[in-house]
């Protein structure tokens, strides 16, 4: 092993290691590796970083009990441990080189003296790995690698789909683009990807779109190698968040809110489905990433009314005009989407479940003030928890007298592995379909009570 610095995988280890510990201390992982995206090793950075956070939470304790006093290390030495843990445990290196490396990377971190620590305590680690899981993975939570009320909450929820849920969320995800068929056909865009060396299938039971499907492919690939991408003929989408359209049912003309638009995947998606055109408003209380909801608009050839503002307060922006299909694609947990972002198993507390319920109903609440009598509103989250799902729409309903579930395809009729809820459909993750967790349901404006 050369001592230089300079080593490519030893600087790999460090800057996924300095990831790692910014999401320790509560960072994204998108704000974390942003600073990796100007490396050369970005994709490495990428891949390293994301295993480890994935397996964080069942490597962190090995690794701690060879440790007199995990908590006083450096953040980013102990980061390393557990990076080079996760490469030692989950990668085809050689556990020695991984140590190596590891070692080197201590000089890339600025803590040099930290060289012997990270020695000893890694080939402690390689040679007693097995023992020092076993404990690790004789706790479910643990040794799923999931913090104990996540999974405590899953399984409350989700008693017979525990053990695939976790399995789901730990599995790396299928990259699933949502194909616009009135520019492309399935046939021809297969034939596109095998001209690019790329596999791909159409799922079904997504075909049934008007306007779009959703193609999985073999094996993930940058957006720049997709044909036809910048021509605007697909997005990256997973297939469960490919419903929204079929539950709305707008129709050419009609005034169409998205009350929680960015980046403006679901809205390009409505205004792609529609066999005409639709007049939409896309708003988000996140200028930054409202900016996002343009870029794809443009790509896609599209166009919409793009409002910054709390849709809490309707007075902010609205013109009183009532709106005829509304979506409210909620802020929540991401409990659906950890397979994609497994940083949300070291962010979410237990406490922000309620906390994104309140929000949840508050937008749900402005949102329905704004849907015409008859029209018809869609709610929908990337979180397979009940409480901030049906619980949130039981809740609204009950307050609500002009409110009522609207007709929509449960379960097995919306999607493979669908499950009927009292109150809408449930996907989760490592169901039957293969997509993320997502929760639709549709409420309709009575003229009830008025
Ligand atoms: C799940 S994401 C929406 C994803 C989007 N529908 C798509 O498919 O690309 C939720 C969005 O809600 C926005 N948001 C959160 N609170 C909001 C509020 N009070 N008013 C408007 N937007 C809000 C967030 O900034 C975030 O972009």
């Amino acid at each position: 092993m050369s001592g230089s610095p300079e080593n490519p995988g030893a600087r790999t280890l460090a800057e996924a290691a300095r990831a790692v510990a910014a999401v320790v201390q509560g960072r994204s992982a998108d704000e974390a590796l942003a600073a990796a995206d100007a490396s050369p090793r970005r994709s490495a950075v990428r891949a390293v970083a994301l295993g480890t956070m994935r397996w964080y939470l069942r490597l962190r304790p090995a690794m701690d009990a060879l440790l007199n006093r995990p908590e006083a290390l450096a953040r980013d030495i102990h980061a390393l441990l557990v990076t080079a843990g996760y490469q030692i445990e989950y990668s085809r290196d050689a556990p020695a080189l991984v140590v190596n490396l590891a070692v080197e990377a201590t000089r890339v971190l600025g803590q040099p003296r930290a060289s012997g620590l990270v020695n000893a305590v890694l080939r402690r680690f390689v040679r007693e790995a097995r023992t020092l899981l076993a404990p690790m993975d004789a706790g479910s939570a643990v040794g799923a690698a999931h913090p104990d009320w996540l999974y405590e909450a899953l399984a409350d929820a989700w008693p017979g789909h525990i053990d695939r849920i976790v399995w789901a969320n730990n599995a790396h995800p299928p990259m699933v683009l949502r194909l616009s068929t009135r520019r492309r056909s399935p046939a021809e865009y297969l034939g596109d990807l095998a001209a690019a060396g790329l596999g791909g299938s159409v799922l079904d039971w997504t075909a049934a779109e008007a306007g779009s499907a959703a193609v999985v492919l073999d094996r993930p690939a940058g957006v720049g190698a997709l044909p036809g991408f910048k021509e605007g003929w697909v997005s990256v989408q997973d297939a469960g968040a490919q419903l929204a359209p079929r539950l709305l049912g707008a129709t050419p003309g009609m005034r169409v809110l998205d009350a929680c638009a960015a980046p403006g995947t679901k809205a390009s998606h409505l205004l792609e489905s529609a066999s005409g055109p639709l007049d939409l408003t896309a708003v988000d209380i996140d200028r930054n990433r409202l900016g996002r909801v343009e870029e794809n608009l443009q790509r896609l050839g599209l166009s919409a009314r793009l409002v910054a503002a709390d849709v809490r307060d309707p007075s902010s922006f609205w013109d009183g005009r009532p709106f005829d299909r509304i979506l409210v694609d909620a802020p929540c947990s991401g409990t659906g989407v950890i397979r994609r972002h497994p940083d949300i198993k070291l962010l979410r507390r237990p406490t922000d479940v309620a906390a994104f319920a309140r929000t949840q109903l508050e937008i749900l609440r402005a949102a329905f003030g704004m849907l015409a009598p008859g029209g018809r509103l869609v709610y929908s989250t990337c979180s397979v928890l009940p409480d901030e799902n049906e619980g949130v729409v039981r809740r609204f309903l009950g307050e609500e007298p002009q409110a009522a579930p609207a007709p929509m395809p449960c379960g097995e009729d919306l999607a493979p592995g669908g499950i009927a809820r009292k109150l809408g459909t449930q996907l989760l993750c490592g169901g039957a379909a293969g997509t993320d967790g997502f929760y639709y349901a549709c409420v309709e404006k009575t003229t009830r009570g008025s």
